[in-house]
């Protein structure tokens, strides 16, 4: 084989436009990726922050990037390596943007360090209704950001003729305090079933990316009505930015249907409390929008901006992520805008004891869990089989008695029973039937799809019995 062409950093700097092509470098390999910036996942401005010189200051930011099919793709791109003298510069100790970030609880079960994504184990997960904050799953997409409470300041933009406001914590205080039980759900919930049917893009979540806390704050319908917002059909929906932001600046972004907004009844909070302590920084400190019912990708952490505007969020996450697809579609195939953001999400519930591949006593078993469903719809039955399926008995339902359209919180359920005679192993499932008779349904396969999002198949469980 003969040996690599050889490039000096000044020449991969000059190559950063499509005029004259684009590389890159990671360690002391370069890559001419100009063909693949169109292709980009994370989009081609993205890509472009790193036109012209290395990798590793971007990448360091998306562990996305720590994959080998990322690598492979790369490696097909590459045009040669640095010469040496330039290679001691590459090997370039950029600062760590996460190094700000909090100290979780070693119990977390992390699912990625750099954004922290992590879920309480499931014999954890359902010892209390109420989830302790230290172990209150998280899902972040950029660094924690460190937010002073004594200058932090919450921007609403009024209507037309209306006035603008800026809230500090003090004058969000002033508004009725409001308090109510939200459990919170990731649209990537379960992912990782999906995954060990076909391969998904995402964070390989078990069954914990589900939490509960008692949230208080002011309500979203209030504070939009001190800024003059009414309902209005022209401007249908209303955006929220966080304060954690990408290399570019963009923050994170969402946005919920006006309506929603508006109704107090549907309880929409601007949240600064959570189990009766200010926000952990992990979960949005000082300030996050907490939606009753709906996907916890709405749900803004370090909320600085809320305005109300014609369409939803431009965000990355409202419109290029957290939608759902049919099995036939793939990243060839896959037109975001052809899908509507997710919002409420359907029935789901999880079986957290015993765990998958435990061995359990003979004599009787006890199997937990939890249910919840979206919208506020209630959960009124948990079925529970300890045969795959063939035949079922009715779980029993634990947890605080539920408003009518105002379920907003999971059901934790058990069920005690005798493992039948002769049995070396248990199949047990779950499902769980909402107030409108929703169901989960029985198999991933028809509800698989290339993000892995909403996965609410029944949750299966196998045993073995001790002899
Ligand atoms: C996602 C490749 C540069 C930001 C991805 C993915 C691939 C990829 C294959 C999808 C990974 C997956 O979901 O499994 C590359 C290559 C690059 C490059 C080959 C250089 C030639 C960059 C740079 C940035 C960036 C410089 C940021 C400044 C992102 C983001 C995503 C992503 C934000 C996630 C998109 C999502 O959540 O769906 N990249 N990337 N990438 N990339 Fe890159
Ligand atoms: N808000 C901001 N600003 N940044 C984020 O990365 N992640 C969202 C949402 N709000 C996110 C955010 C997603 S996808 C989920 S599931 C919830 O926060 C998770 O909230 P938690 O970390 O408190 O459990």
């Amino acid at each position: 084989e003969e040996s690599p062409r050889l490039y000096t950093r000044e020449e991969v700097r000059s190559h950063s436009s499509p005029e004259t092509g684009i590389w890159v470098t990671l360690g002391s390999e370069v890559f001419d990726v100009t063909e693949f910036v169109d292709l980009h996942p994370g989009g081609p401005s993205k890509l472009m922050l790193a036109a012209g010189g290395p990798l590793e200051p971007f990448w360091a930011l998306y562990a996305v990037h720590n994959q080998s099919h990322v690598r492979e793709i790369l490696a097909q791109y590459k045009i040669g390596e640095l010469s040496p003298d330039d290679k001691a510069a590459s090997i370039l100790k950029t600062s760590d943007p996460y190094a700000d970030d909090p100290i979780r609880h070693p119990a977390l079960k992390v699912n990625s360090q750099r954004p922290f994504n992590a879920e309480p184990p499931p014999e954890l997960l359902t010892e209390n209704y109420i989830t302790p904050n230290p172990i209150f799953f998280t899902r972040n997409h950029l660094p924690v950001p460190n937010l002073d409470p004594d200058t932090y300041r919450l921007h609403v933009v009024g209507p037309p003729g209306g006035q603008s406001l800026c809230l500090s914590l003090d004058d969000l205080y002033q508004f009725p305090k409001h308090e109510i039980t939200v459990t919170l759900q990731c649209a990537g919930n379960r992912r990782s079933e999906m995954t060990r049917f076909k391969e998904v893009r995402g964070l390989e979540w078990s069954a914990g990316a589900i939490s509960t806390a008692r949230w208080a704050g002011a309500r979203l319908c209030d504070v939009l009505a001190q800024a003059g917002h009414q309902l209005s059909e022209t401007e249908a929906h209303v955006c929220f930015e966080g304060l954690d932001s990408d290399p570019t600046g963009t923050a994170y972004g969402a946005s919920i249907p006006l309506a929603r907004a508006m109704d107090p009844e549907a309880e929409v909070l601007l949240a600064y409390e959570m189990n009766g302590q200010p926000l952990p920084r992990d979960h949005g400190f000082p300030v996050r929008v907490v939606v009753p019912g709906v996907v916890g990708a709405r749900h803004v952490k370090w909320l600085g901006k809320v305005s109300v505007e014609p369409e939803e969020s431009y965000s990355h996450w409202q419109r290029r992520d957290y939608k759902g697809f049919s099995p036939c579609v793939d990243w060839d195939t896959v037109d975001f805008d052809s899908a509507p953001s997710i919002q409420e999400l359907p029935v789901q519930s999880a079986i957290t004891q015993p765990k998958d591949g435990e061995t359990i006593e003979s004599g009787e078993v006890t199997v937990k869990g939890y249910a919840w469903s979206g919208g506020g719809r209630a959960v009124v039955r948990v079925d529970v089989s300890l045969d795959g399926g063939l035949t079922w008995q009715v779980a029993e339902l634990d947890g605080e008695e539920q408003h009518a359209r105002k379920a907003w919180a999971w059901r934790l359920w058990q069920l005690q029973a005798p493992v039948p005679a002769g049995k070396k192993e248990l199949n047990i499932v779950c499902k769980a039937v909402d107030d409108s008779y929703n169901v989960q349904p029985d198999t991933v396969a028809p509800i698989w799809n290339l993000r892995g999002v909403l996965s609410n198949a029944w949750h299966r469980v196998h045993v073995h019995v001790a002899p």
